[in-house]
């Protein structure tokens, strides 16, 4: 049976582990995590400064905070639970980036804002969630503007063996035990991020939904053996 990504299930569960959700980030993956969204940062770099930047399924606001480090730009992050996004503008006021960070609550399918507004939109671990992952891209691509880009940061499954065995039994086994055991929930959050992740389109197959909802010159990089891959497109 396909992995149940209904918006009440997938906010309910995200609002239950938001009080652990960075700390099982960094001990899960090691802190590469870390270096994922740098290279994210570095691959779609806001060059203007008036124009803002989205960061979709923000959750707590790490990517953002990535990348409000390396521009004036103003820099908008969305979720649509609010637990998340509460710890989100916690860190933004704390890394003193208050006035140049907002966080808004927004479902990725339905986003608020009118179409060509972002220099870059960017998603880390979270399109993956959305229920309709297709019209997660169209809003994304909406909302971009002409020439900006547009990244996907999402959990692959490594391709090459003997890693790819190692890895699996890893995340399908230990993973899950261990952020169960630590973010206690109802929702099975750490069973649901393998079968999601097993379910979810990658690499070629993520590229061609990305230029079905408009993006051109779409390409990844497949980052630490495969076990997340970086997706960018441009707005035509
Ligand atoms: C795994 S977290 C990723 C958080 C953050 N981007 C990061 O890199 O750690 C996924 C986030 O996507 C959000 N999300 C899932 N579906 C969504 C939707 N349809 N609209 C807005 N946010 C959504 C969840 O609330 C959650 O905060």
């Amino acid at each position: 049976m396909p992995v149940d990504k209904s918006e009440t299930r997938v906010r309910r569960m995200f609002g239950e582990i938001a009080g652990s959700y960075d700390f099982l980030n960094h001990l899960l993956s090691g802190g590469i995590d870390i270096y994922w969204r740098w290279r994210t940062v570095r691959n779609v770099p806001a060059r203007l400064v008036n124009v803002p930047v989205l960061d979709l399924c923000t959750g707590t606001g790490d990517l953002a905070l990535a990348l409000a480090k390396r521009t004036a730009a103003p820099i908008i992050g969305a979720d649509f639970c609010h637990e998340m996004l509460d710890l989100g503008r916690r860190k933004a006021v704390k890394a003193g980036r208050a006035k140049q960070m907002s966080f808004i609550e927004a479902d990725a399918q339905e986003l608020p804002f009118p179409e060509n507004t972002f220099q870059v939109v960017t998603v880390a671990f979270g399109l993956r969630n959305v229920t309709d992952t297709d019209q997660g891209l169209r809003e994304m691509a909406r909302v971009c503007q002409p020439g900006g880009k547009v990244a996907v940061l999402e959990f692959t499954t490594p391709r090459w063996q003997p890693f790819k065995f190692l890895y699996q039994w890893y995340f399908k086994n230990i993973l899950p035990r261990i952020g169960q055991a630590l973010a206690r929930n109802s929702s099975a959050a750490y069973e649901y991020l393998p079968q999601s992740v097993g379910e979810f389109p990658s690499y070629q197959a993520l590229v061609e939904r990305m230029q079905a909802a408009g993006l051109r010159d779409v390409y990844f990089k497949p980052l630490t053996f495969g076990v997340a891959t970086l997706y960018v497109g441009t707005k035509g």
